[in-house]
């Protein structure tokens, strides 16, 4: 039998890893599709860039339009990244009644919605496990593994850059930017690091899972989201003297009241496997009513870890092309007809617990003045820790666990504590999460 032939958009580190898994990997992946499954076309911005794949037998071009509407090409692999042409490919690539394979997670985040409903109409497949978490089959397991439960919350790393900065940071005491580089030259970072680093990499993971995990139309721009800059050394140093470690966190919560999606750095205690998931690794806890806590952990961006997921898009579309449209496993894992706008909770009415650190003048009172004020707004203090300030000093750090409150009863308190004559600046404050299951 022919091979099915793919058209490649992109050569980079994705596009050139999927190359590599597939050249590789031929015989076993024919096996396990049916068929073989080749590089017909592919195209990049530059073809005299040197390549991390080998290039034998795929015709190259300069011209995406060129690839998506060769009629030898039955499943385009759009691996160029951004939302704007790749958006048009996609779509063009759809009407022409193409199956589509993306790793995009911001395409998928900000248009999904339109995509898959012109999938649909179409009766292709658009396949993205590549753009949640890399490597880890995610989507897979929410959609098909995790079919029978009702999910009630999922957080996970889900950003490699911002773990590796983070890792790197604490474990070696390196440089911020110095470990961005890095990330950028191995290829985990996105063609706009500040993507990774502001958390909006994140975020559209992030939407992309709590649209399959609940049922409900992707939502990007009800993602709260910070990112991993105002994480300092001495907040790592302190959150691990209380048994803690930072992680950069997407959170996925459904609640009587309505959804939350939030990213941020985020307290866990140590003893937590998520605690001490480093580098560019990935890790997803999933909480699921019949299941319980599930944990998924690996590569979450590189070569060939996305590669990983691409190929296995693209065997799981080889195996179902045959198949009639309106009974293939649906795109965003509930029925068309069956995804519901749930409420969506503004950060303000979400609950968690707090670490603040502050600068206080080191006197008798102070203390007490913080304390009052946090009394005064309900919220209990679960620890605090005055490390010595060295000699000579006239201020204090003040560290501080809170119990569980709402955001905005933490705002409130946080202003009336900046407005202290005896506290310097703002209060850093990150929030805490115990995973513990509720
Ligand atoms: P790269 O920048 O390494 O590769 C992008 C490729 O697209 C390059 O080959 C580039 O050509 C080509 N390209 C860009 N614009 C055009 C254009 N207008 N016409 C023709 N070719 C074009 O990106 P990545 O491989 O890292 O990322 C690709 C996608 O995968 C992104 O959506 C990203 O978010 C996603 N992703 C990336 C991961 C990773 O670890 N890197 C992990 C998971 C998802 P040229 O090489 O000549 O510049
Ligand atoms: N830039 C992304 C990351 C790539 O570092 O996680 C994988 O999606």
């Amino acid at each position: 039998m022919e091979p099915v032939k793919i058209g490649l958009l992109g050569l980079g580190t994705v596009g050139g890893g999927t190359v590599n898994v597939l050249t590789r990997n031929r015989e076993e992946i024919a096996r396990r599709a049916g068929r073989a499954i080749a590089v017909a076309r592919a195209c990049a911005r530059d073809l005299h860039k040197p390549r991390i794949c080998p290039l034998e037998g795929i015709a190259l071009t300069t011209d995406p339009i060129a690839v998506v509407e060769d009629p030898e090409v039955a499943i385009v692999v759009e691996l160029i990244g951004g939302t704007g042409l790749a958006r048009d490919l996609t779509l063009t690539a759809i009407d022409g009644g193409k199956h589509v394979v993306t790793a995009n997670k911001a395409l998928i985040a900000l248009h999904g919605n339109e995509i898959f409903e012109a999938a649909r109409s179409r009766g292709v497949m658009v396949a993205f496990e590549a753009a949640v978490a890399g490597g880890i089959p995610i989507i897979k397991a929410i959609r098909e593994g995790l079919a029978g439960n009702r999910i009630e919350w999922i957080a996970g790393i889900i950003n490699g850059t911002g773990n590796f900065i983070l890792t790197e940071m604490r474990d070696k005491g390196r440089d911020f930017e110095e470990v961005l580089d890095e990330a950028q030259r191995l290829g985990y970072a996105e063609a706009d690091p500040s993507f990774d680093v502001e958390g909006i990499d994140a975020a559209h993971k992030l939407a992309i899972l709590a649209a399959i995990a609940f049922g409900k139309p992707l939502a990007f721009d009800m993602v709260y989201t910070e990112g991993i800059r105002q994480v300092t050394r001495e907040d790592v140093q302190h959150a691990e003297q209380l048994g803690y470690r930072i992680k950069h966190l997407g959170i996925a919560r459904r609640k009587e009241q309505g959804v939350e999606l939030r990213v941020h750095p985020t307290l866990i205690p140590e003893r937590r496997l998520i605690a001490n998931v480093n580098g560019v690794m990935n890790a997803l806890l999933v909480m699921a009513d019949a299941v319980g806590p599930t944990l998924y952990y690996g590569a979450g961006a590189g070569a060939e870890p996305t590669a990983s997921s691409v190929v296995a898009d693209l065997v799981d579309v080889v195996r179902t092309m045959t198949t009639d449209p309106t009974h293939r496993v649906p795109h965003l894992a509930f029925q068309p007809d069956a995804i519901s706008n749930l409420p969506m909770l503004s950060i303000d009415d979400c609950e968690t617990a707090y670490y603040l650190r502050m600068l206080a003048e080191d006197r008798p009172g102070v203390l007490a003045e913080v304390a009052t004020i946090l009394g005064n707004a309900g919220i209990s203090i679960e620890a605090v820790v005055q490390p010595e300030p060295p000699r000579g000093a006239s201020q204090a750090k003040l560290i501080m666990l809170s119990h569980r409150v709402f955001e905005r009863q933490m705002n409130e308190a946080l202003a009336q504590i900046e407005a202290l004559e005896s506290i310097s600046g703002k209060v850093t404050r990150i929030r805490v999460e115990q995973l513990d299951g509720d």
